[in-house]
């Protein structure tokens, strides 16, 4: 106790004064400098819109519960029968065993065998920076989607670890090129990411293309992480591969969870999915189960919405896709019908990625749509571009009306800009 004084503290026996800092201000970490989080970074500029009196059309964040759709109730009923049957403790770190039981489940109906370890998280996000946080070491590298869902970078920022990215061809539908991701691979390299189907393209891979990033994992032993959040809303009349089931002895971590498609977001709650060979993986198993233990568990109620979730009425989710699908057809026509703006066909999820000929960039291009329209979307360079070029990703969750209104705007504002000298 007696090191802890205030007097030791501040360095001045006898003196009872706690606000003499011997340090002066507090320095945040280095790691912290590197945090960005562009989809919620744009709400200040929204802000001052709203406080200037603009109407606000937020089409930042990928949340459906902001507009018309609505969480299945037998969701809800199941946590909250849970919380009456007094499942409010702690639960087991990785997770209470049907939730488990139904994620494994799950996870063999989309053809993942070998399955060495399911662990239930808050959000995926938890699952993705646990199973980064078992497997890297500071100077590490990790090949990242880009564009790709800016998490990754940040978890890496943390770790003290580089995220080395890939380019998604967007002249190609936005697929990875697994022979140029093969470049870019080095010593320092232990894994790639692979987010399928993606966030902010919209894009769902080929079986093809996810066999040339498995030969990679293969030849340079790496570890693949495989965020597939979005699997079941593929809005056209294509297969969401799961890339572990194309490589049952590969290491592979497999991570969704409730948010998008079961339409509880706020619940925190997803998962990883350890698969490949036993013997290969036992260690990086071992690892994770510490990580999982020293933040004790997931939250413990909601836990139990996992069984009814994947296993009971699945007849939210063709309205879901039908709703999206709609809405995506509309964007698309739209955008692409705006001069200077081009957009490639979202084919899953709710985001498009637009491409913008401007002279500025888009982080000035946005900033003013923003300002000037109330219209919300977020600079592509908060995901991700190839140098060069300038993007922005809108959500297309809005019913159809709000979406005209959004893209009228929009609109309206490229035109406005071009006339002030952008180029074509
Ligand atoms: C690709 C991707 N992965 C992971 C997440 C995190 O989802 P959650 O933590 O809600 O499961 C998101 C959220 O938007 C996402 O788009």
């Amino acid at each position: 106790m007696k090191a802890n004084s205030p007097k030791e503290v501040a360095g001045q026996p006898g003196s009872s004064t706690l606000t003499a800092g011997v340090a002066g201000s507090v320095k945040p970490s280095r790691g912290s400098a590197e945090m960005r989080y562009a989809i919620r970074d744009v709400l200040q500029v929204a802000q001052q819109a709203r406080e200037a009196g603009k109407r606000i059309i937020p089409l930042n964040i990928g949340d459906p519960l902001q507009f018309d759709f609505s969480t299945p109730v037998h969701i809800i009923e199941a946590t909250y029968q849970a919380m009456l049957a007094g499942r409010n403790g702690y639960a087991p770190s990785s997770g209470v065993g049907e939730a488990i039981e139904a994620i494994r489940d799950d996870a063999g109906r989309q053809g993942i065998e070998n399955i060495q370890d399911v662990f239930v998280t808050s959000g995926s996000s938890e699952a993705i920076e646990i199973a980064l946080a078992s497997l890297l070491n500071p100077g590490d590298n990790l090949l990242i989607p880009s564009p790709g869902y800016p998490l990754y970078e940040a978890a890496l920022a943390k770790f003290g670890c580089e995220g080395v990215p890939y380019y998604l061809q967007e002249s190609n539908g936005w697929q990875p090129d697994p022979d140029e991701i093969a470049r870019s691979i080095n010593g320092r390299t232990r894994g790639i990411v692979v987010i399928n189907p993606n966030n902010p393209t919209g894009a769902v891979y080929s079986r093809e293309v996810l066999s040339g990033i498995l030969e990679l994992v293969a030849r340079h032993g790496l570890v693949a992480f495989s965020d597939e959040i979005y699997s079941k809303l593929v809005l056209d009349p294509i297969p969401a591969i799961s890339l572990a089931s194309l490589a049952p002895e590969l290491p592979v971590v497999t991570f969704n969870g409730l948010s998008k498609a079961y339409l509880v977001p706020g619940f925190r709650i997803g998962w990883g999915i350890l698969s490949g060979e036993g013997k290969n993986v036992a260690d990086y198993q071992e690892a994770i189960g510490k990580m999982l233990r020293v933040r004790l568990c997931a939250n413990h109620p909601q836990q139990f919405a996992i069984r009814p979730a994947l296993e009971a009425d699945q007849g939210h989710i063709p309205p879901m896709i039908e709703k999206l699908r709609r809405r995506r057809d509309l964007i698309d026509s739209l955008l692409n019908s705006i001069p200077g703006i081009s957009c490639v066909r979202p084919q899953a999820a709710f985001y498009a990625f637009p491409r913008l000929e401007i002279a500025e960039t888009d982080h000035e291009f946005v900033t003013d749509l923003i300002q000037e329209t109330g219209v919300v979307v977020v600079p592509g360079s908060g995901f991700g571009q190839q140098p060069g070029t300038n993007h922005f990703r809108m959500v297309f969750l809005p019913p159809e009306e709000t979406l005209r209104q959004a893209l009228h705007s929009i609109g309206a504002f490229a035109k406005s800009r071009r006339s002030l000298g952008c180029r074509e």
